[in-house]
């Protein structure tokens, strides 16, 4: 006979296989909508187990009820450009959720032992810290007034040690049974979220964010070892660990280490560089011009950047891409690990616009071929092509890998103004003598680079 303890095993075993499974499906474009399918799979099956040990629906029921509302007028109403920010915000809730779990079970549990108590101060610890330090980030990614200049407290180091010092101190003093350093563990914590995650620029948050998705996992994991939920710390330990898996490929791909993103403030400042001298050769370009360059083209290709996902231009790309394929012209697209401003923001608008994904090709891929293209069309990208990253060592962005569009016989920049991007520095390309600049609204731009096109 199966008892009730030996089926929620075997489920929670499952449901952890599909979270492994999702997350191995997850890598490729091709596969992450099933991918993405497993998961969500893996957790129903892990929350109906769950249910069956539960006397009384009625407090459940709100909550879903309440949750799925808020749930599913954020996925409709959300902007993809503001995708970090909610991202943010389900890490600090996951985070709050994981305080409220280890607390309400430090309140039932009889007589604890050691480990048990241990993995309820971290979870408190880790829980809190990620809950305020998504909510600042949250913040700064949504620009609200107060967050909209990064700011240090003289001595932030020493104060965020001291803080870290005071909550592992209470730690100690819950394994040693004075369970009601729990409230003060967690209100330290929260202050160190915020000091933590105060002084970072709003330009490095995304990576932030990946960091606070990790410590959501670790908190969730350890609340896993305070309930003896097995699938709870696999799950934990799964995002835990692809958090910081993300993070550190975040960091190689700016070329910068995690230290220099959490305790050094990037893109506050311009760079120097005389913007005037720079800029001195820049020649603009009307759609009609693209039009007839892209007309005796053989090989085209799209480098898309934040810019585009501003403009909501995806659909607009994929329509003139596919009138250049109309024409036998061959199209693909440069993908660079950290377009935009989360990962894969450039694989998802394009996925969205049904680009076919053997079109995307990766940065190291596309590189040694540009040379051979006829046209790069430039998409509201700029540090992702900005040559200094490979010319001048005195740059921020040096040694940051970037797509050489330079190498193209013709590059067409697609951008409102000459103004910079995320790092705040000029980009030479748009001066260099085979690049000319598309002053436009990437959408708008496009568009009438296809009807001129159809018009010819
Ligand atoms: P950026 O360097 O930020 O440049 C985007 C450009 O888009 C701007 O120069 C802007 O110029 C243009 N733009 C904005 N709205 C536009 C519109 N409606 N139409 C046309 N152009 C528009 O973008 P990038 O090249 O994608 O580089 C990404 C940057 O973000 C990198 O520095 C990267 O390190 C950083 N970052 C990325 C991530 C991830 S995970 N993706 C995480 C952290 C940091 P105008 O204002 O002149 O139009």
């Amino acid at each position: 006979m199966f008892t009730v303890d030996a089926i929620e095993k075997l489920a929670y075993l499952v449901a952890s296989v599909l979270f492994i499974l999702g997350l191995k499906l997850m890598a490729h474009p091709r596969t992450a909508v099933r991918g993405n399918l497993f998961g969500a799979l893996g957790m129903a099956l892990a929350m109906a187990v769950i249910l069956l040990r539960i006397d009384s629906y009625a407090l459940v029921v709100i909550g879903l009820v309440i949750g799925a509302a808020v749930g599913a007028v954020l996925a409709v109403k959300i902007q993809m450009t503001a995708m970090p920010q909610l991202v943010a915000l389900f890490n600090g809730f996951g985070g709050l959720a994981s305080v409220f779990v280890a607390g309400g079970a430090l309140l039932q549990s009889k007589d604890p032992a050691v480990d048990e108590l241990l993995a309820t101060g971290l979870s408190g610890l880790i829980g809190a810290v990620t809950f305020s330090g998504s909510l600042v980030a949250f913040g700064k990614l949504q620009e609200l007034a107060i967050f909209k200049r990064p700011f240090k407290l003289p001595a932030q180091q020493a104060i965020n040690g001291l803080l870290a010092l005071i909550s592992l101190a209470l730690i100690v003093w819950i394994v040693q049974h004075h369970y009601w350093s729990y409230v003060p563990l967690v209100v330290v914590a929260l202050a160190l979220g915020v000091s933590l995650t105060n002084p970072i620029g709003g330009a490095d948050m995304p990576v932030v964010i990946a960091l606070l998705n990790s410590y959501s996992g670790l908190a969730a994991a350890a609340t896993g070892f305070v309930i003896d939920n097995n699938v709870l710390i696999i799950s934990g330990s799964l995002v835990g660990a692809s958090g910081i898996i993300l993070t550190n490929l975040m960091c190689k791909a700016m070329n910068r280490s995690l230290f220099n993103v959490l305790f050094g403030v990037m893109g506050a400042e311009s760079a120097a560089g005389d913007v005037d001298e720079i800029y001195a050769t820049v020649r603009s370009t009307t759609p009609e011009d693209v039009a007839m360059i892209l007309e005796g083209a053989h090989r085209v290709v799209f480098v898309p950047g934040y810019g585009m996902a501003v403009a909501q231009a995806q659909h607009a790309v994929r329509n003139l891409a596919k009138v250049l394929e109309e024409r036998g012209i061959e199209v693909q697209y440069a993908i660079h690990p950290v377009a935009g401003r989360m990962p894969g923001h450039m694989n998802v608008l394009l996925a969205e616009a049904d680009v076919p994904y053997e079109q995307l090709v990766e940065m190291d891929d596309i590189n040694p071929t540009l040379d051979t293209a006829d046209v790069a069309i430039v998409v509201g990208a700029n540090d992702v092509v900005n040559p200094v990253a490979r010319t001048d060592p005195d740059s921020p962005i040096y040694g940051m890998p970037i797509i050489d569009v330079d190498k193209a016989r013709t590059v067409i920049v697609i951008k409102r103004s000459l103004s910079p991007g995320f790092a705040k520095i000029p980009n030479p390309l748009f001066a260099a003598d085979n690049t000319l600049m598309l002053f436009s609204d990437a959408q708008k731009a496009l568009i009438e680079i296809s009807s001129a096109l159809k018009e010819a």
